[in-house]
């Protein structure tokens, strides 16, 4: 099958579907100009995890894993959403049960008009105390410079999932009902390598949904799918989209 056949394939299961979990990773925001992890050029590649997304790496050093985040935060300020995006929010907008599950931090499925979005790993565009979590609005933080919180003076730091910490338990604990509920499960733009994400699509074949994955490149879940769509996410979902409106006359 060509990926114009998995497409139709695809509309097919989706207007057949009660219930649908889409799980995003960092490849949907690449066609944003937003650098991925894993791939060649990825952040990975430059950065070091350990030193920049982990406590002991913030504890270490404060100021490089702050100014690390402002540099990323002013790409994402200065980033749109793409085709992709669109696609998913409308795709969520018409169907009467589309939930959106995103291991991305850059609030793009916000921008692009997604609602309800289950973030697993945080936001990027949020910030937090390092040691009473208290959140602290983007208002009062200096971007240049380290700032502590009004609460208890503590460090502020970006309130993401850091490597090491456990995922936000309302979050995670939806994404994986919802993950066993569904009847299609989309795996758009992630590499499936990071835990517990990287289950979700698991839990959903186990109880008998059929997994399609949107991804140019093969990943660890590739194996395990019904139908892999080798294609941008900002391809193939507006392709998937527009077929589908096409079907419901839309
Ligand atoms: N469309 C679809 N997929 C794409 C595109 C694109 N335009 N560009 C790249 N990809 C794919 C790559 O082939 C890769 O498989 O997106 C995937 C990105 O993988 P990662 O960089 O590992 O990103 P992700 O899967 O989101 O990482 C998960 O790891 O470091 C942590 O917290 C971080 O949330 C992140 C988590």
């Amino acid at each position: 099958m060509d990926n114009l056949d998995k497409i139709n394939k695809v509309v097919e299961l989706i207007l057949e579907s009660n219930n649908i979990t889409a799980l995003t990773g960092a490849g949907v925001s690449a066609e944003s100009g937003i650098s991925t992890f894993r791939d060649k050029n990825g952040l990975w590649s430059k950065f070091s995890p350990l030193e920049l997304a982990s406590i002991e790496g913030f504890m270490a050093n404060p100021e490089r894993v702050w100014s690390w985040y402002q540099y990323r935060v002013n790409i994402i300020n200065n980033s749109n959403p793409n085709d992709g995006h669109f696609a998913l929010a409308e795709l969520q907008k018409i169907h009467k049960n589309f939930s959106l599950v995103t291991q991305n931090v850059d609030g793009l499925h916000q921008k692009a008009g997604s609602e309800n979005v289950i973030e697993l790993h945080g936001s990027i565009i949020r910030n937090k105390c390092f040691d009473c979590n208290q959140i602290h609005e983007e208002s009062v933080i200096n971007n240049e410079s380290l700032n502590n919180c009004k609460a208890c003076n503590g460090l502020i730091r970006p309130d993401v999932v850091w490597f090491g910490e456990m995922l936000p338990e309302k979050e995670i604990k939806l994404a994986q009902d919802l993950s066993f509920q569904s009847d299609v499960f989309l795996s758009i733009g992630t590499s499936a390598e990071v835990y517990p994400a990287a289950d979700l699509p698991l839990i959903a074949k186990r109880n008998g949904a059929v997994v399609v994955e949107v991804n140019p490149e093969l990943t660890q879940l590739s194996d395990y799918v019904d139908i892999k769509i080798e294609l941008k996410s900002g391809e193939a979902m507006p392709l998937i989209l527009e077929e589908y409106k096409k079907r419901i006359n839309k």
